[in-house]
């Protein structure tokens, strides 16, 4: 096999079987690009230290160019024979530029430095990617919120009424946790740059390269530390995992508001017909079937997350081959999130909203109970005693199958004469949204100051 990067030490090539087994190509070609910028920094860096001379070096590039040109055109694809990417593309290189030259630029890299370091130059690129689109779905709740600065709905808990809320403040609520992902992904990058070229197979180079030269051309802040830790460790990889697990429960959390919103009984959203989908048998339906996929494919973005730690742990130092099955999991969960994120940001975008039904709903069920014991509190009575008043007056009103603010002024006055008629005052949903003015609460006028901050933490993220 010409293409092998091993084998002399060997009788005969691989079986059929293990060669079946170790193929990576179908996955690992998407790390083409990465590896050939990998091989200029490596070229470079050959130089510098006087193994290629200018001559060379320039060749090295101008052929490694050619390369890029061909994987991205798609006339350069990876052979039945070749065993990774890597092979691939040395074979390549030396079709391109000759053996000799060809030749030269394995030396002092190994494909346990390379691998490790190509996944973190993936995973950097699809971080803003995913960033970007994260954005998206962002503007797109700031946007609602935006549009609907005044409409109040049942706040649930238990998903039972509660109190009543605005919706701009649900909707924040679902932005701010993206807010954090976009920060966990700057975070995340920072410690992902780093550059595990030059550790060679686990030990490090005799060659004296300078692997600072290879960090900076590939735009990563500096080298490992320790170069089995460099080629073994895959944390960078689980972490980015993690994030992208996170930012799948965050929008299936999202996507399951959105399916009850849509449902008849509650009837809060109606989603765009270029978001929904229809029924094959029941000519009615409209279906929510982004929210679903969205909420689907958290289970598959948790499964990857999962199956990655359970690859890594017990894994002796340094690079084990194991390691191959890192890569198919976290490129599924990146191409998971660049196609759910854009449907999702789209379906927040042009859903459209109820709000007179919210409205209505959001007094029901007794959900200012807890304004009237403040009201109460707020005349000097204990917060244990309004509690039980207040109890009592929505005991009173059930057994009547009104709503507290029709309760009657004999009615108040029976319950307990401090239960003043005045007390209606806070028995209205604007009432008791605007009294919720503290630091984070759901008054308009705190929920606006907080849309100014999501947006500016989105922004610097
Ligand atoms: N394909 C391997 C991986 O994904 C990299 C190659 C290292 N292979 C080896 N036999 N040392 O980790």
């Amino acid at each position: 096999n010409p293409g092998a990067l091993w084998g002399a030490r060997f009788a005969g090539g691989p079986s059929p079987e293990l060669a079946a087994l170790s193929v990576s190509t179908h996955f690992d070609w998407d790390l083409a690009l990465y590896d050939i910028a990998g091989s200029h920094a490596h070229a470079a860096a050959l130089a510098a230290a006087g193994y290629l001379t200018e001559g060379e070096e320039r060749r090295m590039h101008a052929g490694l160019d050619a390369l890029a040109r061909r994987v991205s055109d798609g006339s350069l694809r990876p052979g039945p024979d070749d065993e990774d990417v890597h092979g691939a593309l040395e074979t390549a290189l030396i079709a391109e530029v000759g053996p000799e030259l060809g030749g030269k630029l394995r030396a002092g890299r190994s494909r346990n430095d390379q691998i490790a370091t190509l996944v973190r130059l993936y995973l950097l690129d699809h971080a803003r990617t995913i960033a970007r689109e994260l954005l998206r779905v962002i503007d797109a709740l700031v946007a609602q919120a935006e549009a609907h600065p005044d409409a109040i709905m049942p706040g649930r808990t238990h998903l039972q009424h509660a109190q009543p809320i605005l919706l701009a403040h649900h909707l924040q609520a679902h932005a701010w946790p993206l807010v954090r992902e976009l920060e966990r992904l700057r975070d995340w990058s920072a410690r992902a740059s780093v550059s595990p070229y030059g550790g060679g197979a686990l030990a490090g180079s005799t060659l004296g390269l300078d692997p600072q030269l290879v960090a900076t051309r590939l735009g990563l802040s500096r080298p490992a530390e320790n170069s089995l830790d460099g080629t073994a460790a895959r944390d960078v990889v689980a972490e980015f995992a993690f994030i992208a697990a996170m930012i799948g429960v965050d929008l299936s959390r999202l996507a399951e508001d959105v399916i009850i919103w849509n449902t008849r009984e509650f009837g809060f959203v109606r989603l765009d017909d270029a978001y929904s989908t229809g029924s094959s048998i029941m000519p009615q339906k409209k279906n929510p079937d982004i929210a679903e996929l969205a909420r689907g494919k958290s289970g598959r973005l948790i499964g990857n997350l999962s199956g990655l730690l359970a690859t890594l742990k017990g894994l002796p130092l340094a690079y084990n081959r194991d390691l191959q099955e890192d890569k198919e999991p976290v490129f599924d969960s990146v191409r998971t999130l660049e196609i759910v994120l854009p449907a999702v940001a789209g379906m927040i975008a042009t859903m459209t909203f109820d709000t007179e039904r919210m409205a209505e709903l959001a007094p029901q069920g007794f959900s200012l109970a807890t304004d009237v014991a403040d009201w109460l509190v707020k005349r000097g009575i204990p917060f244990r005693e309004a509690h039980e008043i207040s109890g009592a007056l929505v005991r009173l009103c059930e057994q009547q199958g009104i709503e507290l603010h029709e309760a009657t002024d004999e009615m108040l006055a029976a319950v307990t004469p401090r239960l003043e008629p005045e007390v209606r005052e806070v028995l209205t949903i604007e009432g008791s949204v605007a009294s919720r003015d503290g630091i984070g609460g759901t008054a308009p006028v705190r929920v606006a100051e907080q849309r100014t901050e999501l947006v500016a933490r989105a922004q610097s993220a």
